[in-house]
């Protein structure tokens, strides 16, 4: 995506772009060496996260989530995306922006004891608990998922829409939009000590109409687990109409007003990110065409593998969300 043009990677103090290689090599250094529990005097030079971590050589298995299939929500015309592959080529800027690298930074992030902060124009603000949020309807569909970047994949989320947990709080007259912050915490995040142009906490929005959409979820599964931490943990967006940077990560506010919030990548680039940023084949990103994507399929001993598809108009959900934006296609947005 996304390179920075304030500040190029290149420009990155010598601290900062060891950070991340300096860690991942120590990782597997000890993987290699079988010290897969170390004690924490061995590891006195890395610090308390890189001994937690450390000891976790691979993704440890995450928690089942059992919740019923919804039928309506299944994609026909191309195939699921195997797992793990969601789980190894990820999006998380906080982490990395190395897209195969994020999984092993992130494993050990935790946002426990977690709740989600509900404020603005609601009849009841507060912090609500996760069990809660799932209390409310969790539901098991499969999305495309279309990544500004022209890549994609086919996954099965499972999660509540986000409508149900608006209704749950009561939005009041006059409130036109909902708006979502991630967590800070750059202890655990190197991304956010590290790339410190982008202006952290990672915060996006919709229109009030797209969030009461029932195609927008609030997810907390994937593959029938709990999220793991690479791909969101414990609750990220879903909107699936839109490209993939409007599906925030480890959201811990939610905001409820009547004036347009800001959002990350159209306040660093609007030329090439805007506020709406829905699915448009026939609209070319600045730099790339975004008339076809690389849909990932799997990851095998070979790496990943990709199939070449036709990006859909609203990534395929047309007949759902086009009556949201009358002018669409006419007028530039
Ligand atoms: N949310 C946060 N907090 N930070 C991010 O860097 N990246 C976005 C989105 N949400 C991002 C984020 C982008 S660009 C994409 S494509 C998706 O997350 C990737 O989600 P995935 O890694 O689960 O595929």
């Amino acid at each position: 995506m996304l390179k920075p043009r304030r500040k190029p990677s290149w420009e990155l103090p010598e601290s900062a772009l060891t950070d991340e290689q300096a860690y991942l090599n120590r990782r597997r250094f000890l993987a290699a060496l079988g010290l897969g529990s170390i004690s924490a005097g061995a590891l006195a030079l890395g610090g308390r996260n890189l001994i937690e971590r450390a000891a976790a050589q691979d993704a440890p298995e995450l928690a089942k989530l059992s919740a019923k299939r919804n039928a309506a929500y299944a994609v026909a015309e191309r195939s699921q995306t195997a797992a793990p592959a969601p789980m190894r080529y990820n999006n998380f800027y906080e982490f990395t922006t190395n897209k195969e690298a994020v999984w092993e930074l992130a494993q050990g992030f935790s946002l426990d004891p977690y709740a989600l902060r509900v404020s603005g124009m609601v009849e009841k603000p507060g912090a609500i608990p996760l069990e809660t949020v799932e209390q409310l309807g969790l539901e098991e569909r499969i999305y495309r998922f279309r990544c500004v970047e022209a890549w994609s994949m086919t996954v099965p989320w499972i999660g509540v829409p986000l409508r149900k947990l608006l209704e749950h709080v009561g939005v009041k007259p006059g409130a036109k939009y909902v708006s979502f912050v991630s967590f800070y915490d750059p202890k655990q995040a190197p991304g956010q000590r590290t790339q410190t142009w982008y202006k952290w906490p990672y915060y996006e929005a919709l229109r009030l109409d797209e969030a009461m959409s029932d195609l927008t979820l609030l997810v907390t599964g994937i593959y029938g687990r709990r999220l793991p931490p690479q791909n969101g943990a414990p609750l990220r967006l879903i909107v699936p109409w839109k490209y993939g940077f409007k599906s925030a990560k480890s959201i811990v506010q939610l905001k409820v007003t009547d004036k347009k919030p800001p959002t990350f990548w159209h306040d660093s680039q609007p030329k090439e990110y805007s506020w709406l940023s829905n699915v448009e084949p026939e609209v070319p990103h600045p730099r790339w065409s975004q008339a076809r994507e690389r849909h990932l399929t799997k990851k095998g001993a070979a790496g990943l593998s990709f199939e070449e598809l036709e990006t859909l108009p609203y990534n395929g959900y047309a007949q759902q969300v086009a009556k949201l934006y009358p002018g669409a296609g006419k007028k530039k947005k």
